[in-house]
């Protein structure tokens, strides 16, 4: 098939390209490097040995949206284009829904005035809110705590109401857990700007000597040992399941959680990357972070059945890979 990537220079979509290339697909990537290096893109064909089609450009653009849908013959969208910092999000509303809505809209209306009918959308562990663990795809989605969570509860609801509407549309909405690790290649991972907000980039500019300690966010939450518990999940096997959510789509509207099904506390995580790389990270535990839960973690039994994906690289893999990008930067 060929496939649209946008936001395809971006963390998840970097390792997905490289996923699909891999199985065979053709891809077209959209980007604005916004948050992201044309570099990447480089890489990808590198590691891959295939060429990809790069288009810098911005998806809530429709003219150029329109363009790169006449030129080429297109057979499914993977939409990853978005903005995903949640402190920011509060403090620029306007921005998230701007970008995160009307990039969402505007490829599905291109998709159906061009008769694209597979659509992978990014959606996020975040819908769950603070639901009761193992998140199920049947929940009722909870109010999430800020304007970036809700961009995914409202997307998810629009190309619902789009593909109910137009039975040809397939939809697959994915929802992450905490993708982290990179390429075994070390070539392509994870680089946020500035600070990190994430936990692994963070131990990993700690272990680099780039930050003094990591803080623990809190060690008096109800589980097993006080930390926050995330499903944290390779962003390899992140992409491969996104290669079978394209591959399997029927007809309709499919929701899946992509993750482990295996919570880990943040010491534990601690102690699998000081393992994993005889690295010992400092670190001191203060106050909850405003907005986190206890405990996120999948039931990714759908996902395993209904598109044969699983997970094959554990924690310490998670750990050494995001540990070897972060010393080639
Ligand atoms: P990322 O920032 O690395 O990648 C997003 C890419 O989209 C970047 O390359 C950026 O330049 C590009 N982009 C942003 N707005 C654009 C626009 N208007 N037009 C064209 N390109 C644009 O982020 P990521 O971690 O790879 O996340 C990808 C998707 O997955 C996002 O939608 C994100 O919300 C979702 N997601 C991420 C996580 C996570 O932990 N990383 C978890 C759940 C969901
Ligand atoms: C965060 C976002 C979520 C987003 C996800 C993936 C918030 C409140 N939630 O989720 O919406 O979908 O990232 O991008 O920001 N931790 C520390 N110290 C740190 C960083 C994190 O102890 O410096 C802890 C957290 O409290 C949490 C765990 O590590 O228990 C994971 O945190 P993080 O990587 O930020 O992911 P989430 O909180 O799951």
């Amino acid at each position: 098939m060929n496939i649209l990537v946008t936001g395809g220079a971006g963390y998840i979509g970097s390792h997905t390209c490289v996923a699909l290339l891999e199985a065979g697909h053709s891809v077209i990537i959209a980007d604005n490097l916004s948050n992201s290096k044309e570099q990447v893109v480089d890489y990808v064909q590198h590691i891959s040995n295939k060429d990809v089609i790069f288009y810098k450009v911005d998806v809530t653009d429709e003219v150029a949206l329109n363009e790169i849908f006449s030129r080429h013959l297109i057979d499914g969208v993977i939409h990853f284009a978005g903005w995903k910092a949640v402190g920011e999000s509060v403090e620029k509303p306007l921005m998230y829904y701007m970008n995160n809505l009307v990039s969402t809209m505007l490829l599905a209306k291109v998709c159906l005035l061009y008769g694209v009918e597979r659509f992978v959308f990014s959606s996020s562990a975040t819908v769950y809110g603070d639901n009761k663990v193992p998140f199920k795809e049947t929940m009722d989605l909870l109010p999430t705590t800020n304007p970036y969570g809700e961009t995914k509860v409202m997307s998810e609801r629009i190309l619902t109401d789009i593909a109910n509407a137009n039975p040809a549309f397939s939809v697959s909405i994915l929802r992450y857990f905490n993708p982290v690790g990179a390429h075994e290649s070390g070539l392509i991972g994870e680089a946020p700007n500035g600070i990190p907000n994430n936990i692994m980039p963070y131990v990993t500019q700690v272990a680099k000597g780039k930050l003094e300690k990591l803080r623990v966010f809190g060690n008096d939450y109800p589980t097993l040992d006080g930390t926050g518990v995330r499903d944290y999940i390779h962003v390899v096997d992140l992409a491969d399941g996104h290669v079978a959510a394209l591959e399997n789509l029927n007809e309709g509207v499919h929701t899946y959680n992509l993750g482990t099904g295996k919570g880990t506390s943040v010491l534990e995580l601690l102690k699998a990357f000081e393992e994993a790389n005889d690295i010992e990270i400092p670190f001191d535990i203060v106050d909850r972070r405003p907005g986190d839960i206890a405990s996120c973690f999948a039931d990714a039994s759908k996902a395993n059945r209904e598109l044969g994906w699983t997970v094959k690289r554990d924690l310490i893999e998670m750990c050494r890979d995001a540990w070897r990008f972060e010393k080639n930067l």
